[in-house]
């Protein structure tokens, strides 16, 4: 049997580059190796887990899910998904399995803490099964190999743990699955530090920037003289080297660090090169997403063809944990 592969993503707004590059480049790579069965799911369940617009959800899971097809998730190919049409066997799964762990594992999570300092009014049971919401999306397709930023490493120990005790005391088979690392996963900001993300103003380019205003964001990245005894390992400098080397290339990223130690950088070129290497990239996918939304009926009807596919599997699944726990059928 084909390793099988899931993924998922919370809709919250439209993906940036720094997704794109994190995981969404392992999905790809994933969907096109034969030796795994992939799917991926827009996890708008998890989103209800945090304070959110229940007004805008069903648009932000769609947007996702277009962004999905766009970046070239193939629905030939892979099972896509939005969770909650499969919300009645996930939900099911996630309190089944929420027998097996303790409160005090779960309030352990550094990603538990994390939310509870962000949202101190909103420390709730939805947030604290995060994650084993989490563990029932991969358990529910048995999936080993899970694509996803280093981040979400303390959630999939969950996962495996979840496995492990799901297996041992009811004799399930759950793979333990374990995280798919991908070549440009750390995707630095813009602005020198951190990582790229949506919710720091300014660190991040969109999949539906156009040339323009990729130029206008790399102007904004911190820079120095251009020349100096060592290359930087940290900071602006070093995340536009960074940025070379995904985009253009190795050899360009150590000709420019030649450059550095020897006869200085012109940053206005290097970003101005960089910026058009950007948008390369993005035109294809800026083109697929117009024409998916020229054609709605499509889009709903590969969502509910990712619906259909991914319920036989999920079902089949949850019939079995029902039965190895002493539930009726
Ligand atoms: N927790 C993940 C994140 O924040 C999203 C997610 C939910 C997920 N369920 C998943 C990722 C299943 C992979 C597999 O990014």
């Amino acid at each position: 049997m084909k390793k099988r592969v899931l993924s998922g993503m919370r809709p919250t707004g439209r993906l940036h580059l720094g997704n794109y590059l994190g995981a969404a480049k392992g999905m790809l790579a994933l969907q096109d190796d034969p030796d795994y069965e992939t799917l991926f799911t827009v996890v708008d369940i998890h989103a209800t887990t945090t304070p959110y617009d229940a007004k805008t959800l069903q648009q932000s899971a769609r947007d996702v899910f277009i962004d999905y097809l766009s970046i070239g998730l193939d629905p030939e190919k892979s099972a896509i998904n939005i969770q909650s049409d499969l919300a009645d066997v996930i939900t099911q799964l996630s309190f089944y399995v929420s027998s097996v762990m303790t409160v005090a594992r779960m309030q352990h999570l550094p990603t538990f803490k994390d939310k509870v300092k962000q949202h101190p009014d909103n420390v709730t049971m939805a947030l604290l099964n995060y994650p084993l919401l989490m563990a029932a999306d991969i358990l529910i397709y048995k999936a080993s190999k899970v694509p996803v930023g280093i981040d979400q490493e303390p959630h999939l120990e969950v996962a495996r743990e979840v496995a492990r005790k799901m297996n041992e005391q009811f004799g399930m088979d759950f793979p333990e699955p374990t995280r798919f690392a991908t070549k440009g996963e750390y995707v630095p900001s813009l602005l020198g530090e951190g990582k790229m993300s949506k919710s720091v103003e300014g660190s991040s380019i969109e999949l539906n920037d156009d040339l323009d205003t990729i130029v206008a964001k790399l102007k904004k990245a911190p820079t120095d003289a251009g020349t100096g005894a060592a290359v930087p390992t940290s900071g602006g400098v070093a995340n536009l080297f960074q940025f070379v080397e995904l985009f253009q290339g190795e050899a360009k990223r150590r000709e420019y660090e030649a450059a550095y130690t020897g006869s200085g950088v012109r940053y206005g070129d290097l970003k101005k090169e960089l910026a058009q290497a950007i948008f390369d990239e993005l035109r294809p996918i800026q083109k697929k997403r117009a024409e998916l939304e020229a054609n709605p009926d499509y889009v709903d009807r590969i969502i509910k063809e990712g619906a259909d596919r991914s319920r036989v599997i999920a079902e089949a699944t949850v019939a079995e944990v029902r039965e190895k726990m002493g539930l009726r059928k």
